[in-house]
């Protein structure tokens, strides 16, 4: 008998095929999923960032397992997961490099002006060559400022040190592992903030890191400094950074992740040109995506047949 599998919105083909003949699949985006159906659901698969809360959990008296696409699992409730004994899975590792990639994709492109520099080349104000304009910031030789020495951290290091960057981390304590591996210097978060070129937010989103970058962080910052996050939006409050970015206390930000996701038309930050905003691409390749799709759907099926997930949070 197929398992009863409920998902947040419609799935790629690829993660379809690799779930074909082995559940019933319903999808919440398409509405019309009735509460004999929520009833029925053994298997809740996230890919979306759905928000998934204790009393959604209680509308799926038989469900054995949450799958989710991601690492990063902020908005599911874990605690009311746990109390209700469901495992809760996600995809950890194989998504570090591409997430690597993608940070210095947008540290480069918001320090050589390549988003607004593109623009002006395809528009009729561009006649000649002008070494006067998009003049931009150097970025090997100076200093990067991780905050958040954890596994997709610690790839940005390795990155950083082909471009013979200075490496500051803070971290809740000091890792002398990374240090000798990475040639990294521990500092506290004041420090790496007035010191660092560019610093990267590399941290999960909970109660300790929600909005760690506010008003009084980005004034602490260089005002040639760029910041870089792919973590998640609500780490930085977005209404700081637009006045920062308005006032020019930092020079730029690149952002892949923003709260709300997406901003509203009207936030300020989009109408910024110092303002660089992805779609949360971070782990957007082929390949990562491939290895994402195949664990949900390991840990969902494993969780279904009542075994152990392969990577579990809960
Ligand atoms: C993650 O893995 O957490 C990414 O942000 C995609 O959800």
């Amino acid at each position: 008998m197929l398992h009863w599998v409920l998902a947040d919105v419609d799935l790629p083909d690829e993660i379809l095929e690799m779930l074909n003949n082995r559940c019933e699949l319903h999808i919440l985006a398409r509405g019309g999923v009735s509460d004999e159906k929520f009833a029925r659901a053994q298997g809740l698969l996230t890919y979306g960032h759905p928000i998934i809360t204790g009393a959604f959990m209680d509308r799926m008296p038989n469900l054995k397992v949450i799958s989710n696409f991601g690492v990063g699992v902020d908005h599911i409730d874990l605690p009311a997961a746990k109390q209700r004994g469901i495992p809760v899975g996600n995809t950890p590792n194989m998504l570090d490099g591409a997430t690597a990639d993608m940070t210095f994709a947008m540290l480069m492109v918001a320090a050589r002006n390549i988003v607004i520099g593109d623009r002006f080349a395809r528009s009729a104000a561009f006649t000649h060559y002008d070494p006067r304009i998009l003049i931009g910031y150097e970025v090997h030789g100076t200093t990067l400022g991780i905050i958040g020495m954890g596994n997709i951290g610690r790839q940005v290091a390795r990155r950083a040190s082909g471009f013979d960057m200075n490496i500051l981390y803070h971290n809740r304590k000091p890792d002398p592992k990374a240090e000798a591996e990475l040639g990294a210097t521990y500092a506290s978060r004041n420090d790496l903030l007035a010191q660092s070129d560019f610093v990267t937010l590399n941290v999960p989103l909970t109660d300790e890191t929600r909005n760690m970058i506010g008003r009084d962080q980005l004034k602490r910052m260089k005002k040639t400094a760029i910041l870089v996050n792919l973590a998640r939006g609500g780490v930085v409050d977005h209404d700081a950074l637009a006045e920062a970015l308005e006032n020019k206390w930092i020079a730029a930000a690149a952002l892949d992740v923003t709260e709300p996701e997406p901003l509203p038309r009207d936030h300020p930050l989009l109408a910024m040109d110092n303002a660089i905003i992805a779609p949360h691409l971070g782990s957007a390749t082929r390949q990562t995506r491939l290895a994402m799709g195949q664990r949900t759907v390991d840990n969902l099926l494993a969780g279904l047949s009542g075994k152990p997930l392969i990577t579990a949070v809960v």
